[in-house]
């Protein structure tokens, strides 16, 4: 380690931002990177217990030292190995390279509507033609069509032998071609249909709605199908929440009657026309300069969207409406308020459950491009798993329940103002630290938190591998009472109710964590027989893609910990945020992307869980905290050795019983 001199400093630079200082000796990490306001995580004030500052120091790490108590608490062995160090505790003695990883930025935007970006063509099949056409005259009386074809012909060489005309333009064709004096902006699809025609030259100006139906959350986008830019994003809760947490649910009260379907039906297109409306009021676009709509859903969000039978999907033999993508208009659907003749497009599904949001997952993920072998989970109220590369991608769809969305959880809530979503407890102190959204006080727990509440509890030995909490710990002083018999069985305080922002403490229940393990465990059952079928495990994985809506805010030790998924070194796993919503917007900009998502859906081999005799048998394992067999997690369970939480000669954990494992939310 250099001695250094006061007065001596050192250059420091961060990367991915490529930024610099040159800070004194000793100055702290997070100090230097606080100078050029790079955001490094800290919900302990930085004393070295909460664990959240973790960098990766790519050059000088010999300058650091030894590491230190704090960073042998909270770093895992493949942490060390790949140089990660805690940003608080470390201090700059020396040149050093520092790279910020994702999890361990603040971040401000908490609906996560972004996702990974991925270059695509620009490709719409959306064009606009300015055209100045002859007027009509007895010399020359050609039919209004014919003169428009033969104009965009002309001017533009376009192929319009087979161009057709839509109707509901057709019978206003007439007056618009007058009152523009004959020179309008002809609105083709595909270079196939015209699907409008406007006054004058419009040309510059084409917009388009990509939408992600989540059966949770709804999340829209205004492009700019022009340059392929974001113009305006707006999400919000799926109201069909009302009628149903779950699909099947939905679904059972979709095929009540014809009736019923249709009210599913008006309540996502009411939701969808207020976000398209949201969207151009923030971009100062008016809608019907929106000439297409494409969605991408789970399929049985799609088949509720067309108003299609929903039987279908929901029950045996799961064979879908539709599997290739549609392209309908906007008559005979429910009010959006784009163009009258805008195309919608609604995505190829990839059957059974597994829909176009999953073909929007692959997308981006480019499962099917890679010679390598890649993971990729896409986590919401179902939770799609696929695995494989070019030669074979194996996929499937598990029902894991809202909990992780904050519901079914007693102190639940989505990621708004006052939420906790991070939180740490100190495995020697057993102190709690959280963070809530926008620093207020919390009235509730979001779901980045609740991956990070039983990862915490477990390294602090406050629950057993079964989510069981230990009730030897009770009377503990340190815990100062935060561990008690509740009306509802064990509970554990986060916030006491001084520090709350509601009418009493912030919990975490033995059921809301029994409700964590059933989602958990239906998620990684799903990983354990598409890996199984496609001959693979986890040292295969070159790398694990994990979308969903808290995409970047969850803490990837933390969901590796819990067992969400298999473990790989954490330099593997990559959140890409909202993926499905990513590849929508691939496609609504891009014709070769809208290509690509229909072969996706042809190729990708699809696995019924509900045939799957390993089923119940591997969700008992998978209910585990990370799983039954902890050899499948072994950077975990030398963690938990050291911690001393499990010891080297513990009896392996024996399957609890086929009636406890049925008792809960998750069933297929
Ligand atoms: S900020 Fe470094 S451990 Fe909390």
């Amino acid at each position: 380690v250099s001695a250094g001199r006061v007065g001596e400093k050192h250059e420091v630079v961060f990367e991915p931002f490529g930024k610099r200082a040159s800070v004194a000796h000793n100055t702290p990490i997070m100090d230097a990177a606080r100078e050029l306001m790079i955001d490094v995580s800290t919900i302990c004030g930085e004393r070295g217990t909460c664990g959240k500052c973790k960098v990766r120091v790519d050059s000088g790490v010999e300058q650091l030292g030894p590491l230190k108590p704090a960073e042998l608490r909270h770093l895992l062995k493949d942490q060390i190995d790949g140089g990660y160090r805690l940003a608080c505790v470390c201090k700059v003695r020396g040149p050093l390279v520092i790279w910020v990883p994702d999890f361990s930025r603040q971040g401000k935007q908490r609906l996560q509507t972004e996702g990974l970006e991925v270059p695509v063509n620009l490709n719409s099949p959306v064009r606009k033609y300015f055209v100045r056409m002859h007027r009509a005259s007895l010399e020359d009386s050609r039919g209004d069509d014919l003169r428009l074809l033969e104009a965009l012909k002309e001017q533009h060489g376009l192929q319009v032998q087979d161009v057709t005309i839509d109707f509901d333009l057709m019978q206003r064709l007439a007056e618009v071609l007058r009152e523009a004096a004959w020179e309008v902006t002809a609105v083709v699809w595909d270079d196939r249909r015209i699907i409008a025609v406007e006054a004058g030259d419009t040309s510059e100006r084409k917009f388009g709605f990509a939408m992600d139906i989540g059966s949770t959350k709804l999340a829209g986008f205004l492009m700019d199908l022009a340059t392929g830019k974001v113009q305006a994003v707006a999400a919000r809760m799926n109201p069909q929440i009302a009628f149903g947490d779950e699909i099947m649910s939905r679904l059972t009260y979709a095929m009540k009657s014809p009736e019923s379907l249709k009210e599913l039906q008006a309540v996502l297109f009411a939701s969808t026309g207020e976000m398209i409306e949201e969207c151009c009021g923030q971009a100062n676009v008016r809608p019907s300069e929106i000439y297409e709509c494409l969605f991408v859903g789970n399929s049985a969000m799609e088949h509720i969207l067309l108003g299609l039978r929903a039987r279908n999907v929901g029950f045996a033999p799961y064979a879908p409406c539709f599997t290739k993508g549609l392209n309908i208009s906007t008559r005979g659907l429910p009010r959006l308020g784009v163009n009258p003749g805008a195309n919608i497009y609604i995505s190829s599904i990839i059957g059974g459950q597994i829909g176009g949001d999953s073909v929007g997952d692959l997308l981006v993920a480019r499962l099917l491009d890679s010679d390598d072998l890649l993971f990729d989970i896409d986590i919401g109220t179902n939770t799609e798993l696929a695995v494989g590369n070019k030669d074979r991608v194996v996929m499937c769809s598990v029902p894991s329940g809202p909990a992780f969305e904050g519901m079914q959880i007693r102190h639940g809530m989505r990621a708004a103002t006052g939420a906790i979503e991070k939180v740490s407890i100190d495995p020697s102190t057993l102190e709690v630290w959280y963070r809530a959204i926008d620093d207020v006080k919390p009235i509730g727990i979001c779901g980045s938190a609740l991956i990070d509440i039983p990862a915490e509890l477990l390294k602090a030995g406050l629950i057993e591998t079964r989510g069981r909490f230990n009730t030897s710990l009770l009377g503990d002083r340190r815990l100062k009472g935060r561990l008690r018999k509740g009306s509802d069985g064990m509970e554990f305080v986060l916030a006491w109710e001084e520090e709350s922002g509601i009418e009493s403490d912030v919990v975490i229940t033995e059921g809301d964590i029994r409700a964590l393990a059933m989602a958990k465990g239906a998620m990684r059952t799903g990983a354990a027989i598409i890996m199984k079928r496609r001959g693979v495990t986890e040292g295969d994985l070159a790398k694990v893609f994990v979308a969903g809506a808290f995409g970047n805010y969850v803490d990837p030790e933390s969901a590796r910990t819990i067992g969400m998924f298999p473990e790989v070194p954490i330099e593997r796993v990559v959140f890409v945020g909202n993926s499905a919503g990513t590849g929508a917007r691939m496609m609504l900009i891009s014709k070769e992307a809208r290509r690509r998502g229909e072969e996706i859906a042809q190729k990708v081999e699809r696995i019924e869980l509900a045939l799957e005799p390993d089923f119940p048998v591997e969700y008992a394992k998978a209910m585990y905290f990370p799983h039954m067999n902890l050899d499948l997690y072994p950077i975990t369970k030398e963690m938990l050795l050291r911690l001393g939480r499990i010891s080297a000669a513990s009896p392996p954990a024996s399957l609890p019983s086929a009636s406890k494992l049925h008792g809960g939310g998750v069933g297929l």
